[in-house]
């Protein structure tokens, strides 16, 4: 494998969310912001909609990580639930042994008693729900009702869809236009731009061990993984792991736009021609000199 060849301590490019590696664009550090901002005004309904691979999931992570640990969370992955499965899924985060478990009724009236017994101490709970976009329209008027539980100008629960567009269409239709009303925090993440794009590699080679000189990225390299992943985190991550194999295999310390684009063809599944066509190597950004 090319870690030893490049002196990584660990795997630069996985595609798993990973704290360690978190990178924070202007939009990812505005969304956290914009997250705590809603959790600590109490502002019920936020909603962070974003491409495929554009870092969602793993801004969730960093959010949880930023949050006092006093607060309640909990964190549906998976929000193709039934209504009773959903309820029953937020109460077993919440520690709520729920007095009757069976109906819907029990869930949410072990669920509101809950949320009373918290507001005596002040405290605050979180519903986070990755894939929102999966979640039926039940279940979204189901969350509804629940965040009526409020005081006179703060809401006892704050509920945070993530999901990718069709989120937004679904959010916009008319059975759920009282729920998208109320959504009081509403981010759309994109991609990130050329700049942030080189400085998301950058930043994952260093907090994976590499450097010291021992890559050379040549900007025509990272024009085209720029070009190719469309600033998409998930896409950058796939092409830049493929191209430091590339190169290993290649036995070049330098990463070319023809590394590159040999890399982009065997993730394409095209049949890749014997010998990487090395492009000129006018401009090279060493490693380093990025700091
Ligand atoms: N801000 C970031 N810092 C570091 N890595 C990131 C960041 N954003 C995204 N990534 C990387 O891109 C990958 C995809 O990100 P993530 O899973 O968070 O996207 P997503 O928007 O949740 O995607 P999906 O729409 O498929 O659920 C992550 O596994 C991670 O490796
Ligand atoms: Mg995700």
């Amino acid at each position: 494998m090319y870690l030893e060849y490049f002196n990584f301590t660990d795997e630069p490019f996985k595609i798993t969310p990973d704290s360690k590696y978190l990178y924070l664009s202007r939009q990812h550090e505005e969304v956290l912001q914009a997250l705590l901002y809603g959790i600590t005004q109490r502002k019920g309904f936020m909603a962070v909609i974003g491409d495929i691979g554009t870092g969602k999931t793993t801004i969730s992570r960093a959010l949880l990580n930023r949050l006092d640990k006093s607060i309640d969370t909990s964190i549906i992955l998976n929000p193709m639930l039934s209504v009773q499965e959903l309820l029953e899924a937020i109460n077993d985060d919440f520690g709520n042994a729920a007095a009757t478990r069976d109906t819907v009724k029990g869930q949410i009236d072990a669920l509101n008693e809950f949320m009373l017994r918290r507001l005596r101490f002040n405290k605050n709970a979180i519903v986070m729900i990755d894939e929102a976009q999966h979640l039926s329209v039940e279940s979204m008027e189901m969350l509804r009702l629940l965040s009526n539980l409020e005081t006179e100008d703060k809401k006892l629960m704050q509920i945070i869809f993530l999901g990718q567009k069709e989120l937004e269409t679904k959010l916009k239709s008319p059975e759920l236009r009282q729920l998208d009303q109320r959504i009081g925090i509403r981010y759309f993440l994109g991609p990130l731009n050329y700049t942030e794009t080189c400085n998301y590699i950058v930043h994952r080679i260093t907090m994976a061990g590499g450097g010291g000189g021992s890559i050379q990225l040549e900007e025509r390299g990272l024009r085209k993984i720029f070009e190719y992943s469309k600033g998409v985190p998930r896409r950058v991550n796939m092409i830049c792991d493929r191209s430091l194999l590339e190169a290993f295999a290649q036995r070049s310390k330098l990463v070319t736009s023809g590394i590159v684009k040999a890399a982009i063809r065997d993730i394409e599944g095209l049949s890749n021609p014997s010998g990487v066509a090395f492009s000129g190597r006018k401009k090279v950004w060493e490693f380093w000199k990025w700091f």
